[in-house]
């Protein structure tokens, strides 16, 4: 089977199980300097090759993809690793004995594995797969919902997308508890001055996102962890838009429980993971009853499957969670300070080049060096959505609208917003071809 050739860094090619090498590098993909000076790590020409999908012509003009912070486009490692589990090895797991179905348990448990390592967490049975960021979410809040009593209070923030409000409002609800949230400032940081009063001895559970998928603002969450640890709250963090562009390291962060979505880093659609802390995942209540997650069960009554499978009923993405290895291995190998580096130097230009412009008004951070991803702006006269559809005419491809983050708009006291959100494969055209489209959006509406 061809292979292809992740851009990556000096690490040998791995081998799964069934013998494939996933990862033949050129260690030449990454560079200390670049054409560009000094501002971008990786050569994204050779990142580019790896992803069939950026060749692609859209309405005439060469494919400009700035929708990341909705999801990353794939690599072939990750489409090849899907095509060929379906086609050499599909079987469910952990229920037959036989040759399929024991390669297919082992390539869904050493994903588990490689998972824990990725977050370095020291024990796999800390790692639960799930749908995505919202089922892990939904997970979380649904099990330490369990715990709450009335008058007991969550903490989240004003900066979150939907996925972790609307689970807690619905837990909440359920237990009469209370959700209170830290405010966001003006320049896009949470307000920190307003922590000392938000987290009480009633405050159980402090859930808040690592980066925001609209300001992009990079959270201090150590210190607030910590913070809440003193409350004894229990801190989860949601990292979908902080695993791909940061190193995870659930110790060094200090919470209880993490989940990103495979997705957005190169993985594919419908897998996402959730760390909890071994001892406190023992402690949880399950989230969905059905196959894989009991050990016993009786006409009356059934008991539960060791963690994690205990959170993990009924039949997963197998070949999803299979090819999340390849996805993790190729920012593995791209490395995060690359990765972080080659970010903040898109970040950078991006919102210079915006700025140039004159009139657009850019939300969050004004220091590029605290902020990743996504940068989201309004332009007093064009609509977002009128300039995502202009910008589509171009090949530009961005979001626009409230990005599942509304009370932050209304915050901001808008509706929408464009968002431009960037990722490993672009660099410093794809900024100069947003830009030029705004302008000619401009000149389209007068
Ligand atoms: C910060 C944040 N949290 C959670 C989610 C939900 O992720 P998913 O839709 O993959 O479950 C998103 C998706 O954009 C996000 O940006």
């Amino acid at each position: 089977m061809a292979s292809s050739s992740p851009a990556g860094s000096t690490k040998p090619p791995s081998q799964g199980p069934l013998g494939l090498a996933t990862h033949p590098l050129r260690p030449s993909d990454i560079r200390s300097d670049s054409v560009e000076g000094a501002r971008s790590p990786l050569d994204v020409a050779a990142i580019r090759r790896d992803f069939p999908i950026l060749s692609r012509r859209v309405h005439g003009h060469r494919l400009v993809y700035l929708d990341n912070a909705a999801t990353t486009q794939k690599p072939l490692v990750v489409l090849e690793r899907l095509n060929h589990y379906y086609r050499s090895t599909n079987a469910n797991i952990h229920r037959g004995i036989h040759r399929l179905a024991e390669e297919a348990t082992a390539l869904y448990e050493e994903t588990r594995e490689h998972t824990a390592r990725f977050l370095a967490a020291t024990d796999p049975r800390g790692v639960v797969f799930t749908s995505g960021a919202t089922g892990a979410l939904n997970l979380l809040a649904s099990s330490w919902g369990h715990w709450l009593r009335p008058g007991d209070e969550i903490l989240l923030t004003e900066m979150e997308h939907h996925s972790n409000l609307v689970p807690w409002f619905l837990v909440a609800r359920e237990r009469g508890a209370q959700v209170r949230h830290i405010p966001v400032t003006e320049d896009g940081r949470l307000d920190l001055t307003r922590l000392g009063e938000l987290l009480t001895e009633r405050t159980r559970i402090v859930s808040l996102t690592q980066v925001s998928n609209v300001l992009g603002t990079i959270n201090p969450i150590r210190a607030i962890a910590d913070a809440a640890h003193a409350v004894g709250a229990l801190v989860s963090v949601d990292a979908a838009q902080g695993a791909p562009h940061h190193a995870i390291d659930v110790q060094a962060l200090g919470c209880d429980a993490l989940s990103f979505s495979a997705h957005k880093v190169l993985g594919p659609t419908g897998v996402g993971v959730l760390w909890v802390k071994p001892d406190l995942l023992e402690r949880m209540e399950p989230y969905q009853g059905g196959g894989e997650m009991i050990r016993e069960v009786q006409m009356d009554g059934a008991t539960w499957a060791e963690i994690p499978h205990r959170f993990e009923a009924g039949t997963p993405n197998i070949a999803g969670v299979v090819a999340l290895g390849p996805a993790l291995d190729y920012v593995e190998r791209l490395g995060y300070d690359a990765i972080g580096r080659h970010g903040e130097a898109i970040i950078t230009y991006a919102l210079d080049r915006l700025r140039g412009l004159g009139g657009l008004r850019i939300l969050g951070p004004t220091d590029p060096t605290e902020r990743s991803g996504a940068i989201a702006f309004a332009d007093p006269v064009v609509h977002p959505h009128d300039l995502s559809t202009v910008l589509d005419q171009e090949g530009v491809a961005i979001r626009a609208g409230h990005h599942c983050a509304q009370p932050l708009h209304r915050r901001y006291g808008l509706v929408a917003t464009a968002r431009a959100s960037f990722y490993i494969y672009n660099d410093r055209d794809d900024v100069d071809a947003l830009v030029a489209a705004i302008e000619s959006a401009r000149r389209y509406f007068g």
